[in-house]
């Protein structure tokens, strides 16, 4: 089989390709590497991908790379690409994540519309949710994103499902949350945490510490990735969250106990664009996609830990801060 899949040198997409070369899938990729945050990680990513002769790369902008070539003999597409992160979707940056996250999805599906693809699966996100009106939240309940960031994922996700109905494009959303393990985006935070942990620094807690998050173990994400390019259902949207609930002040508790010290925390103001509360009913995708999430909170923490420890040890340089 040849998949395609955007957003390759990213955290969750360097995951995922390595998983389909380990199941002998051919990789197309592409990814623009964005300086989000350190290029150099997301090169580290793609240097140990580029190790496998059957993985391909292209360094391109979804918005201007020819489509055409990059998807002739694909057969399922995991699009992935996207300008991440909620609290800074706000103000000028909205531009990027409007070229990145709507209308890269739309040039892409447009390509797709002739095309013989088996599945297009789609990275969406639990932030389309915002404040759910219920929990655990069903993919039946209504979205309502609280951060420019989850509305367009949300646009996405209904250009995809239009791209299904009207021209067949085997579209499968899958709503992601709350992603963590290792190679886990350095503005998200655990590796904040771990990070500051490691160099003995406070933690910046914004709020009162007391938001909650399903925590999803990135293996467990591509688990249900994977199972989506293969047998979710055309048109159909899936919760993949970890069934990990905690709040971040219990999360900085944990890091406390596997680190060996409290580690110490300043409190900042809330920041506009999180969710009070995340929490998944993934019954869907236990049913249609055998999705069934293996790694515990404290288990992928102790792994994300040990991955930034081997990190340094090979670069020896302690990591940068994304801002
Ligand atoms: P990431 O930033 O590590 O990876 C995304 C990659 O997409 C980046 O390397 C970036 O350079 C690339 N990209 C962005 N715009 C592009 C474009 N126009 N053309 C080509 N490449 C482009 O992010 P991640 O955390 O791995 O997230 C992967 C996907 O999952 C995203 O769609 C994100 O919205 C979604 N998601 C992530 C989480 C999470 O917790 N990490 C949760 C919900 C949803
Ligand atoms: C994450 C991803 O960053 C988004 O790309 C994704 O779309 C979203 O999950 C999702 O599930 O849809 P978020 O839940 O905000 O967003 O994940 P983190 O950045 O890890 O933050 C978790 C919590 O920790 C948030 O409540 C945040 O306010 C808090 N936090 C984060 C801090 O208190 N301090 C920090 O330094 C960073």
């Amino acid at each position: 089989m040849t998949a395609l899949v955007t957003g390759a040198a990213g955290f969750i997409g360097s995951h995922l390709a390595d998983r389909l070369l380990a199941d002998g899938v051919e990789v197309r990729a592409v990814d623009r590497l964005s300086d989000y945050y350190d290029v150099d990680l997301k090169r580290a990513n793609l240097a140990n991908l580029e190790t496998h002769s059957s993985f391909s790369f292209l360094e391109g902008d979804l918005n201007q790379t020819e489509l055409g070539p990059l998807l002739d003999g694909v057969e399922v597409v995991f699009h992935l690409a996207a300008q991440p992160g909620v609290r800074a979707s706000w103000g000028r940056e909205f531009e990027i994540y409007l070229s990145d996250n709507l209308l890269a999805t739309q040039r892409l599906l447009e390509e797709c519309r002739e095309r013989e693809l088996r599945r297009f699966v789609f990275a969406s996100s639990s932030s389309i949710y915002g404040d759910a009106e219920r929990f655990p939240t069903k993919e039946t309940d209504p979205p309502a994103p609280v951060s420019p960031y989850g509305v367009t994922k949300l646009a996405a996700e209904h250009l995809s499902r239009q791209y299904f109905g009207g021209f067949g494009v085997p579209t499968v959303g899958l709503r992601y949350f709350t992603i963590f393990g290792p190679r886990q985006r350095p503005d998200m935070a655990f590796n904040r945490f771990i990070r500051a942990g490691l160099d003995g620094e406070a933690i910046d807690v914004y709020g009162d510490g007391l938001q909650e998050r399903d925590f999803t173990y990135v293996a467990d994400a591509v688990e249900a990735t994977v199972a989506a390019g293969d047998r979710g259902v055309p048109g159909e949207t899936y919760n993949i969250a970890g069934g990990n609930a905690a709040t971040v002040a219990r999360v900085i508790e944990m890091l406390g106990d596997l680190l060996g010290g409290e580690l110490a925390v300043n409190h900042q103001a809330a920041v506009a664009g999180d969710a009070r509360k995340t929490g998944a009913d993934t019954s869907r995708a236990r049913a249609e996609l055998g999705y069934d999430p293996a790694v515990s909170l404290e288990e992928g923490l102790r792994r994300q830990i040990e991955a930034e420890r081997e990190r340094r040890a090979a670069t020896a340089v302690s990591s940068q801060s994304p801002e």
